[in-house]
This record gives structure tokens, C-alpha cells and sequence, in this order.
């Protein structure tokens, strides 16, 4: 039998000596003790063992045992009942003891087996504490890991949309630039929106979906003939009727990136009108969102005020009253409220 560290208490000097005696023999190391005080002063959880007499003076065998079992260092317990005192190891197992042994002790292998049997449970209940311990800390290091990989994943699909974002955007801008009329447009919408969007503090999920809506607003242009939009003087009705298409075709082009689904919304509804008269859907009112009342500002307002092959460009303050005139009817008035005062401060 492995070597065990044993406290007993016990007033009867007679008893603990004996104890001792046996235990030592047995190659154990043994604390004694006169009294459930002294035993609680030297208990420590490196203990594989309490032996307790019940009957002492000052604390009993019960009282010691309620405080031990408080410290939770989960030590078996072997209470020394008086012969005859059935009752009392009832009770003792009753209150988390693990076993009990008459005195006085003449049976010395029925000892040495309760005293073996309690050590093997200690050394079980310590194994066992390793193990929850070790499981544990491999659940958290897992988690850890785990999470790490989320956040690479999370970085890779960040990394993955911005990419594809830049590419769009640099074929559009590519398109822009081939007409001196239209270079710069997608960036100067962009601009007003998210100027707008601060002034109407939208959080930041919903600054991002504006942004990437605003950068792919006209993707649909790039399979309409160029020849179209570089054309000088005003479009033909079947050309305007082709040029119309842009923003169901731009929705078609970012329908298939998973990422951009609240995008979809805004770029086909871009020139959708607050009365319900605009294009494609001839949507209107409460149908359009907020977004997508925003990018329809932004985007009226840069048409207005750029030169166009067909038209001289206007100033911004006849823009804006343009803006004012066609509040409530075309656009939502809020909106351009706070779109005016924004430009006025800039002014
Ligand atoms: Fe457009």
C-alpha cells in the first residue's frame, strides 16, 4: 500500500497512540491530534485521511466533521465509534463520513483494510480531480483554437470582399474614366452618401452597406454599349430605354456575392422616385428604404452639378434648389434637409 499522510484526533491518549502506532507501522505519516480544534488548525488538503473520534471535548466528532467537510478538499473520513454505538455511526455516515471503525481496535487487518480502501478512494477522488482538470483546460485550449480559426476565416472573407468590392469598383471607375463627363461620379455619390449617412448617424453596419452600395450603383452601365453614355446630345428613347436597365442589370451583376445581399435592394431601386414614378419597379414611399433615399440624393445631386455631353453642368446652389423644388415628390425631404445643411457647411 502506497504511503499515506493520516490526521487523527482523538482525546483518549491511550487510542490516538495506538493509532499512531498502527498507522506508523503501516509506513504511513501521521498527524496527531487531542481535539476536533487541533485537527482543524493542522488539517491541510494534503491529507489522504482523517481519523475522528466522537466523543471530545470542545468540538465533537460531528462539528469537526461539518467544518471539514466545508473546506472541500474532498479527504475521506473515518469516524471511531464506542462499541455499541450503532446510532452514532448512522449518523456519521449520514453526514459524509466514509466509514467507521469500533474501538477499541482489536481486529488489525479489518483496520488496515478500511484504512486501505479509504486511501484508494482519496487517491481515486485526486485522479479523478486531474482528469475533470486536465479535460477542462484541453476544452478551453480547443475553444481557443477554435476561435483563432474563426478569426482567420473571419479575416480571409473580409479580405475576399473587399477584394472583389475593388475590383468592381475599378472596372466601374475604368468605365467612368473613358468619359471626361462621368470620371469621378461613383466617388463624389460615395462621398455625399456617407456624408449624409454621418449627419443621420446610421451605425456602422448600415455606413458599410451604404458605401458598398454606393460604389457598385452603376456596375449595370458596364454591359450597356459605352458608345451610349460617351454619345453627345440627349439619348434616343430606345437608347433611354436601354440606359434605364443599369440598375436591374447592376443587381443581376451582385446577386451571386453572398456578401453584398443588402446591397441588391439599393443599387436596383437607385433611381426609384419618392412618389412612385422612377424606375424599375416604380416603387415609392415607405418601399424604399432610407438607404437607398440617401443614394438617390447623392446621386442626383452629382448629376446635376457635373457636365454632361448633352447639357452644361448646374451650380450647386441651383442644384439644391432643385433639391428643395423636387423634396416630397422625387426625394425624401429629410434627407435632403440634411443633405443642404451638410453642403452649406461646406460651402
Ligand atoms: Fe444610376
Amino acid at each position: 500500500m502506497a504511503q499515506a499522510k493520516i490526521l487523527i484526533a482523538d482525546d483518549d491518549i491511550l487510542v490516538r497512540e495506538a493509532v499512531y502506532k498502527i498507522l506508523t507501522m503501516f509506513g504511513h505519516t501521521v498527524v496527531s491530534c487531542a481535539s476536533g480544534e487541533e485537527a482543524l488548525a493542522a488539517l491541510a488538503c494534503d491529507f489522504d485521511l482523517i481519523i475522528l473520534d466522537i466523543n471530545m471535548p470542545g468540538l465533537d466528532g460531528f462539528e469537526t466533521l461539518k467544518r471539514i467537510n466545508d473546506c472541500n478538499y474532498g479527504i475521506p473520513v473515518i469516524f471511531l465509534t464506542g462499541a455499541g454505538s450503532m446510532e452514532y455511526a448512522v449518523k456519521a455516515i449520514n453526514l459524509g463520513a466514509y466509514d467507521f471503525i469500533p474501538k477499541p481496535i482489536e481486529d488489525l487487518d479489518i483496520f488496515n483494510i478500511k484504512v486501505k480502501r479509504a486511501i484508494e478512494k482519496r487517491k481515486y477522488v485526486l485522479q479523478e480531480k486531474v482528469y475533470k482538470e486536465n479535460l477542462e483546460s484541453e476544452v478551453r485550449s480547443k475553444t481557443r483554437e477554435l476561435a483563432k480559426k474563426n478569426r482567420l476565416l473571419e479575416e480571409y472573407n473580409e479580405d475576399l470582399e473587399v477584394s472583389t468590392l475593388n475590383t468592381m469598383l475599378t472596372l466601374q471607375t475604368a468605365l467612368e474614366e473613358k468619359d471626361m463627363y462621368t470620371a469621378g461620379h461613383t466617388n463624389r455619390v460615395t462621398f455625399h452618401a456617407m456624408n449624409i449617412a454621418k449627419a443621420l448617424h446610421l451605425t456602422e453596419k448600415e455606413m458599410t452597406v451604404l458605401e458598398r452600395a454606393c460604389k457598385v450603383h452603376d456596375i449595370g452601365k458596364l454591359v450597356i454599349d459605352v458608345n451610349y453614355i460617351r454619345k453627345p446630345g440627349p439619348l434616343s428613347d430606345e437608347e433611354w430605354l436601354l440606359m434605364k436597365k443599369h440598375p436591374e442589370i447592376g443587381a443581376n451583376i451582385i446577386t451571386p456575392l453572398a456578401f453584398m445581399q443588402e446591397e441588391i435592394f439599393i443599387v436596383r431601386h437607385h433611381h426609384e422616385r419618392l412618389d412612385g414614378k422612377g424606375y424599375p419597379d416604380a416603387l415609392g414611399g415607405s418601399d424604399l428604404n432610407l438607404l437607398t433615399k440617401i443614394i438617390t440624393v447623392a446621386d442626383s445631386f452629382d448629376a446635376m452639378t457635373s457636365m454632361r455631353s448633352y447639357k452644361k453642368n448646374m451650380e450647386p446652389l441651383t442644384a439644391i434648389a432643385e433639391l428643395h423644388r423636387c423634396a416630397g415628390s422625387q426625394f425624401d425631404p429629410e434627407v435632403v434637409r440634411v443633405f443642404v445643411e451638410v453642403l452649406d457647411s461646406q460651402i
